[in-house]
């Protein structure tokens, strides 16, 4: 049986930072109000001309190291962002070049801050069938250009930053399982309006109905928690690390309480990352493999929610 081991991780994060002090200088806001509400006191901020491909690549390239692979032997490159660094080709494939493989199939998975957890089960299914023995998986944002900061109901929240992890073929699980979901009712609520095809919308910065998203939130990642257990057939108790997406860190808390799992279990990154959409997950892994938390063999449980709206979740054996 082939099983996607996690063989490789890695992340990047870009130098400039945004700090809850830089931003009391723009809104109507307060260092207090933004960590109580949040967890957050910075985020990091992508240079002018720093795309999202570039991020990646950096990520990419420690991913790749960690693995001990060449990107020649990828078989597959998947880019999860809300973020493109242009409307086509895909980041997936500005990646690819840089670096300078041709030929592997390669394509950005857009699910907003589920997108890592999309692409993983995508992955898996390829290594699964037999057709890729390593996928390079990345979530790489610039949520920075698509933040208005003049709306202090979310410009608080997002940052930049990109996460890799390479996924191998394996005897051994590996991803165990992957439970994923859409419900596309609910654009008005958290969306960026203008796009290429509604091309009378100029609206191109993140609007959100802050308190509504965070209600569904906690109670759709409350059903997905219940989802993967019951599925595997394991309880609370089984999950040595629980990696949340870094959306809010009351939403995570409520996660770990479902959980009955204590806060230092939990991978927490939002107090210096902010909310990177989907590179969260992947850089919130790097962080607990590379600091020696996740140790190999570990049980982890990834689980995100956002724009779509969407959500999922990933049990992997470390
Ligand atoms: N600084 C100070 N005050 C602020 C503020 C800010 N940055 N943003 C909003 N406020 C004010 C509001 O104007 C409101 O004032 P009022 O009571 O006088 O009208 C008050 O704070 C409460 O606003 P509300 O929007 O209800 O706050 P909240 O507790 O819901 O916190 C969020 C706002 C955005 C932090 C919170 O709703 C949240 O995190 N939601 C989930 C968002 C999320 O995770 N999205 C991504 C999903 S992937």
């Amino acid at each position: 049986m082939n099983y996607a081991r996690v063989s490789g991780t890695g992340s990047y994060l870009p130098s400039g930072v945004l700090t809850n002090a830089d931003l009391e200088k723009m809104i109507d806001t307060s260092d207090e109000w933004i960590f109580e509400r949040t967890g957050i006191r910075q985020r990091h901020m992508a240079a002018p001309g720093e795309t999202t491909s570039d991020l990646a690549l950096h990520a990419s390239r420690r991913a790749l190291d960690a693995a001990g692979l060449q990107a020649s032997e990828l078989d597959m490159i998947l880019v999860a962002t809300t973020t493109p660094d242009q409307i086509f080709p895909s980041t997936a494939c500005l990646l690819q070049a840089k670096l300078e493989v041709g030929g592997c199939p390669a394509l950005d998975i857009q699910a907003v801050c589920s997108g890592f957890v999309y692409a993983v089960g995508i992955a898996d299914q390829f290594i699964r069938g037999g057709q890729c023995r390593h996928v390079l998986v990345v979530g790489a944002e610039t949520l920075s250009r698509i933040t208005d900061y003049t709306d202090r109901g979310n410009c608080i929240l997002w940052g930049d930053g990109a996460g890799a992890v390479i996924l191998s073929r394996s005897d051994e699980p590996g991803v165990i399982s992957t439970h994923l979901h859409a419900d596309g009712a609910h654009r008005s609520l958290l969306e960026v309006p203008a796009g290429p095809s509604r091309n009378d919308v100029t609206d191109d910065k993140i609007r959100m109905e802050g308190r509504a998203v965070f209600k569904v939130a906690v109670n759709t990642l409350d059903q997905i928690v219940d989802e993967t257990l019951k599925h595997n057939g394991i309880g609370k108790g089984d999950i040595d690390w629980l990696v949340p997406h870094q959306a809010n860190i009351r939403i995570i808390q409520a996660t770990a309480k479902k959980l009955a799992m204590s806060m230092d279990r939990v991978v927490v990154t939002i107090e210096t990352h902010g909310n990177t959409s989907a590179a969260s997950i992947p850089l919130a892994l790097d962080v607990g493999v590379r600091d020696g938390r996740i140790k190999p063999g570990e049980l982890i449980l990834t689980e995100a929610f956002g724009g779509g709206f969407t959500w999922g979740a990933n049990l992997i054996r470390m």
